[in-house]
């Protein structure tokens, strides 16, 4: 590859900003991350951008890439023509902070709206047992790294911005590693009919595409939770089974709607304050498990 790239870096924050374009040395194996710590210690010391492993585990350095949502440390530079720009931008789906930096805490008050797992009881040995096909199903869904690229790439968060009605296909495979769980005692389906907004994905699997773990999120997290849902409320015979106690029952917990009654604009100035504070707040405190710079 050649030795020196061109970079087009966003800077800026949510109120508005400009590309600005640098040069960078490359070497063998450099990836997108190690150009832009190279900006950073060289060329624009306040470029903000958030990272922590640099070995794809923390999922912090996710961004778009040429448009393309990716993390910037599992991007190797000789992935792009050689003489062309390479484009980095901010997660477009969530509020910009500064620079490469973006505000996810909408993901973290919706990881803590979903119940945790609730086991039944041990048995008289004092041990749990389960069948290892049971436990095999939901493994993959416990790779997620939580870099939420598959929040920014689903269009009804990013595009239609269901924030208030929507989980998300992360959270989805959260639900599903949840209600697969064989010794789980909850059912999760009227919530997520009514309070994750299952519902509103039209299985569009970009969210699929851009995991970089690799995850089934639509065909083996969304789809069955889907079917979940669809035989719990529209399937006949379920529902006689239900009535005359021939189906074994989850223990279901009441469905949380957002307050009815507050102005659209109210909520959304609400919302706004909130986050600005949150923001602030982290900037006083450096909270967050993540590094930025
Ligand atoms: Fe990232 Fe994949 Fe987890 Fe989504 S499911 S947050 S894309 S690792
Ligand atoms: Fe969104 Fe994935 Fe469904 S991208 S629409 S959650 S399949």
């Amino acid at each position: 590859m050649a030795d020196k790239a061109k970079l087009r870096v966003f800077r800026g924050n949510e109120e508005g900003g400009e590309f600005k374009e640098y040069e960078v040395e490359t070497y063998t194996g450099m990836v997108v991350l190690d150009a832009i710590h190279e900006i950073q210690a060289k060329q624009a010391p306040d470029l903000g951008v958030r990272w922590n492993c640099k070995a794809g585990r923390c999922g912090s350095c996710s961004a778009e890439i040429n448009g393309r949502p990716k993390l910037m440390c599992m991007t190797r530079m000789s992935h792009y023509p050689e003489g062309e720009p390479i484009t980095v931008t901010p997660m477009r789906t969530f509020p910009i902070i500064k620079d490469l930096v973006t505000d996810v805490s909408f993901n973290f008050e919706m990881a803590k709206k979903i119940p945790p797992l609730a086991p039944r009881e041990k048995e008289a040995d004092g041990t749990w047992r389960m069948q290892q096909y049971d436990i095999d199903r939901i493994q993959e869904f416990r790779k997620c790294i939580e870099c939420f690229l598959c929040q920014n790439v689903c269009h009804v968060l990013r595009d239609h911005d269901k924030k208030k009605s929507f989980a998300g296909p992360r959270f989805f495979i959260h639900l599903a590693t949840l209600e697969m769980h064989p010794l789980d005692t909850i059912d999760r389906r009227p919530m997520m009919k009514e309070q994750f907004g299952l519902g509103l994905c039209n299985i569009t699997k970009c969210c699929t595409e851009v995991c970089p773990e690799h995850i089934g999120i639509t065909d083996n997290g969304i789809i069955p939770l889907k079917e979940r849902v669809a035989d719990d409320y529209y399937d006949p015979v379920r529902w006689l089974l239900s009535k005359f106690g021939g189906e074994k029952k989850k223990k279901r917990l009441p469905v949380v709607q957002e307050a009815k009654g507050a102005k659209p604009d109210a909520k959304k100035a609400e919302a706004k304050k909130g986050e600005a504070s949150k923001v602030e707040a982290k900037k006083e405190t450096g909270a967050g498990k993540a590094k930025t710079g």
